[in-house]
This record gives C-alpha cells, structure tokens and sequence, in this order.
C-alpha cells in the first residue's frame, strides 16, 4: 500500500484506504464481470474497494506461454505448474490480504468467513484450472484454501467471485443504511423471514396482515417467529446452533416462536 494510497488527498482525510482485492488467474477478462453492477459496483465507482487482476500466463517463460503440464502420476486433465503460480504469487507480494486458493478441498464460505475477509486490508485470490494447482506451491506460500461449496466448478473465477461479493458489500459504505446486513440471513444465525411489497392483495394472494399494522413490536416479533420457523424447518444443522446459543435459548424459550401468537403464525412449505 502506497502514502498516495492511504491519503487520497480527498477531504475525507480520515477515510479509510480502499479494501483491495488482488485476483490471479489465467482468465482476467472476467473480471470485474457481476461485479461491476449494483452494490459491488458503486463500492468500486467510490473507491471503496479495489479490484487488480494478475494474469498467470505473463509469469510463463516459453514460447507458448503454458501454464500447466501433465498430472504426475498419471490420470485426466493438467496441473498448473509451481514455477509460473510461484513467480505470479511472488508478484503480488507487496499486496494486502491473505493469500486464498480457491478449491472445493477448502474452508467452507460462509457469512463469518465473509465478515473476518472484509475486516482485513483485502484479500489475494488464486483462481485455479484443469485439474488444481501443483500442491508444492501451495505449501510454499502456505496458501489458505476456501470452498464456495460441496460440488466442482471448472475453475476458481466464478468462486472468486463469489467469495469478493460477499466481503465487498460488508464493506462499511458500500451498502447504504437502507440496504443493513444486519436483518439478513445469517446474521444473527437464522434465514431471513419472508418479504413483500405492495399490493397488499395480488392474484387473490393477500401479504400477511401484522406487516400492515404499523405495530413495530409486533412486526418484529412476527418476523423473528418466521425467521426461526424457516431456519428449524429448512435447516436443522443452523437451528440446533441457533437454539444452543444461551441469549437464544432464553428468548424462544425453547421452542421456534417467542410467544404463542407467533408460533402458531406457521410458514407453509412451498417445495
Ligand atoms: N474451484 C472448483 N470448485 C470450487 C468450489 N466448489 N469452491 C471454490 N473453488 C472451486
């Protein structure tokens, strides 16, 4: 990070340096890709974030600028090669952030993981290919693997992705106090409670009566009821952790509503 970085000579000098993401791939074109729409994209537009693509292929050293080779041992498909992953990660050295190799063998993602990467300076994304990076490599740089998912993508770009969309909009300033994370799902460790809109009745579909009351209290407590009815019902491995937490426990006393009213104002499964 540069002087000229920190102290953008804007007037906000007490602005903090702009969230840097730094992507290696031998794919750059598709970035920023989704990411320069909505949120992500105004984030970048107010320099709030930062997004540098390294492409792989310019650390190779032959003719045809190759990147990857067969797997040793034998079986389908290639393997990038350490030397030219060694000299692109090395370049980007200087950079902020972590080092993160995208993989299906890695850490899950999820929204805690999405909150410790936008609390940092940034975050430096290794987008694999073809079979998976040379593990001698990995092991140099001691790189911290991260998975979007249980199934196989045909590379680390749309991972990559993924995982910038998540931190960047948890960047302070990038979502605007209307857009809050902190009545979304998984923020206090429960799937979000349904939405609507106006028209208070369509195709003969009328939105539940409470939101129109005005009552706040009872707004609320109608969509924590949902909120955990959802989350118990769809997702049992993120209830039992929401319902062992003790503040949690004391509140729904036990069970999925907090009182009587809003347990018996059951979610109806749609699929
Ligand atoms: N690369 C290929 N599959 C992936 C996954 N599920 N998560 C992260 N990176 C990947």
């Amino acid at each position: 990070m540069s002087a000229a970085d920190s102290q953008r000579g804007s007037p906000e000098a007490a602005r903090p340096a702009p969230w840097q993401a730094t992507v290696l791939t031998i794919f750059p074109e598709a970035f920023p890709g989704p990411l320069g729409l909505s949120l992500a994209g105004r984030g970048l537009e107010k320099d709030i974030w930062r997004l540098a693509t390294l492409d792989i292929r310019d650390f190779a050293t032959d003719r045809h600028r190759s990147v990857d080779d067969t797997p040793m041992g034998g079986g389908a498909g290639m393997v990038m090669r350490p030397d030219v992953v060694d000299r692109a990660i090395r370049a980007t050295a200087e950079r902020p952030g972590p080092l993160i190799y995208l993989s299906p063998r890695g850490r899950l993602l999820t929204a805690e993981v999405a909150r410790e990467l936008a609390a940092g300076p940034g975050v430096r994304l290794l987008c694999g290919r073809y079979e998976g990076v040379d593990q001698r490599v990995l092991d140099k740089h001691e790189v911290v693997e991260l998975s979007i998912g249980d199934y196989v993508l045909s590379g680390g770009e749309m991972a990559a992705l993924v995982v910038l969309d998540a931190a960047v909009r948890l960047l302070p300033g990038v979502m605007g106090n209307a857009e809050s994370p902190a009545e979304e799902s998984f923020e206090r460790g429960l799937l979000e409670y349904p939405q609507y809109t106006r028209p208070a009745v369509w195709e003969g579909r009328a939105a539940p009566q409470v939101l129109l009351s005005g009552h706040h209290a009872a707004i609320r407590d109608w969509r924590r009821a949902q909120a955990e009815e959802i989350t118990r019902r769809r997702r049992p491995d993120l209830w039992a952790r929401y319902a062992a937490q003790p503040e949690t426990a004391a509140a729904s006393g036990g069970g999925a509503g907090r009182d009587e009213t809003s347990r018996n104002d059951q979610v109806r499964e749609q699929d």
